[in-house]
């Protein structure tokens, strides 16, 4: 075998955070030489990012584990990797559970891959390289990233918030800020080669902090940066944005009118359980200070529905706050206990269809709420930045708003040699969904 005609291909579950890690592992995979695989049938290594957030996207993930033992019996030396959340948190169920997987490698430990591969194909023994502490946030000599205008950057790591139901914090380990000579340098190189567009990721991107330098700073710098014209956050957690962080937000010209800004529950009684460390009115006033400060603003949210003792009065408290609220996207998941979490010790006590009940209640009323507001986008003219064809209709095209919402349109007859991802178009909206917003370029 020959090291360097070796294929990979690797199957991402997960946050932008796990994303980001693919396009990590992917580049170290590069750097060895290696080349991308058109599918499992053609890969000689294969990766599998998992996630553990959920319980649904536990099953598939160990259902995918299974199915991979077929296509190794196919082709003797296939190396199989599993990375992410739940290889860092079932690193001794999956082993035991599938012999035929080579290497699990955790979230804290992604620079391991490349001298555990190393070992594998130099048939030494393959083995399991998890640490549970980090000190520094590691940084890879390279990032194939898949896209030529938005790049993710990661600005911190893990979490320290230890919401009642989440893992988060258990296979993504302490909190830790990057420096911000790192992030500033990644940027630059990032303007350099084209990017417009950067989101900064992090648990809690509030949080960060490097020696005095805060999170309000790091936007500053950036806003700095020549080529840079849009700069996304997220999360954003409520009990930590403080009025300055807005102040600053509203006034730098490059931080995009949009705060992804999970609520979680309408309920006092069901945000203590959660241990969110905010009240409904708290979380309400913030957004009300958000939205004087920067007219026009987007907000969405992430909810969870029948979390333990959520009853009929606790989920019409989160119905009505979503109506009075009226946000621009909410994400909404039913709860589902995870091992180890402080919830997993709390009776899960609303059943399986209540649970879809309330969601798909949920989910309907904000439909509602996304119809109306975007009808009232109607006859607007917004900047897009066009990201590509659709994938739904190849001769349509389609970017997103500072805002972040999608807009489909089409190219002008004169235009249809061009190619115009990567540039900043005026559309003026003229017909809209719940979900997309229909244009036509205007000049
Ligand atoms: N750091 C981010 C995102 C965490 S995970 C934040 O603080 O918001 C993304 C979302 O998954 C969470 O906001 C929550 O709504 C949902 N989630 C997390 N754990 C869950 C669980 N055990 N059951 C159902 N939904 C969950
Ligand atoms: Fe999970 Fe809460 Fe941390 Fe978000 S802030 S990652 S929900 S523990
Ligand atoms: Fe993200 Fe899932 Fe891990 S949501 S942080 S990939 S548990």
């Amino acid at each position: 075998m020959k090291f360097d005609k070796l294929k990979f291909s690797i199957k991402t579950y997960g946050c932008q955070m796990n994303e980001l890690d693919t396009e990590i592992m992917a580049g170290t995979l590069k750097n060895m030489g290696f080349s991308e695989a058109l599918g499992y049938d053609d890969a000689d290594i294969v990766v599998l990012n998992t996630c553990a957030v959920r319980h649904r996207a536990e099953e598939k993930i160990f259902g995918h584990i299974g199915a991979l033992k077929r296509y190794k019996e196919k082709k003797s030396g296939m190396i199989l990797v599993i990375a992410g959340c739940l290889a860092q948190q079932k690193k001794d169920e999956i082993f035991k559970l599938f012999p035929h997987i080579d290497i699990i490698i955790g979230t804290l430990t992604k620079k391991e891959l490349q001298p555990l591969i190393e070992k594998i194909l130099h048939k030494r023994k393959s083995q399991i390289r998890i640490i549970s502490e980090q000190k520094e946030v590691y940084e890879p000599d390279y990032i194939e990233r898949e896209s030529k205008i938005k790049a993710s950057v990661s600005i911190m790591e893990g979490c320290n918030n230890f919401c009642s139901y989440c893992i988060v914090p258990y296979v993504r380990g302490r909190e830790i800020s990057r420096r911000k000579e790192n992030i500033i340098k990644e940027i630059n190189n990032l303007a350099e080669n084209g990017y417009n567009e950067i989101l900064l990721l992090g648990q809690n991107v509030n949080s960060y902090i490097d020696n005095s330098y805060d999170f309000a700073d790091l936007i500053e710098s950036i806003n700095d940066i020549a080529g840079i014209e849009r700069i996304r956050f997220m999360t954003s957690h409520p009990k930590d944005i403080s009025n300055k962080l807005i102040e600053k937000i509203s006034t730098s010209k490059k931080a995009c009118e949009h705060f992804h800004f999970p609520l979680q529950s309408g309920s006092d009684k069901i945000l203590d359980k959660m241990n969110r460390k905010y009240t409904l009115n708290e979380y309400i006033n913030k957004v009300e200070y958000i939205r004087k400060l920067i007219p026009g603003v987007s907000i969405t949210t992430d909810i969870i529905v029948g979390f333990p003792d959520e009853d009929e009065n606790d989920f019409q408290d989160t119905v009505k706050a979503v109506e009075n609220i009226k946000f621009d996207g909410v994400f909404i998941f039913y709860y589902s206990p995870r091992q180890g979490t402080h919830a997993a010790s709390f009776d899960d006590n609303v059943t399986y269809a209540e649970k879809i009940r309330r969601l798909e209640y949920l989910l309907r009323t904000q439909e509602k709420i996304m119809v109306n507001i975007n009808t009232g986008l109607i006859d607007q003219k917004f900047e897009v930045l066009v990201e590509g064809r659709s994938k739904k209709d190849e001769e349509q095209l389609t970017g997103r708003t500072r805002t972040n919402k999608i807009v489909i349109f089409s190219k002008k007859e004169n235009m249809q040699n061009k190619d115009l991802a990567g540039q900043f178009i005026n559309i003026k909206i003229t017909n809209i969904g719940a979900y997309t917003l229909l244009g036509e370029i205007s000049e």
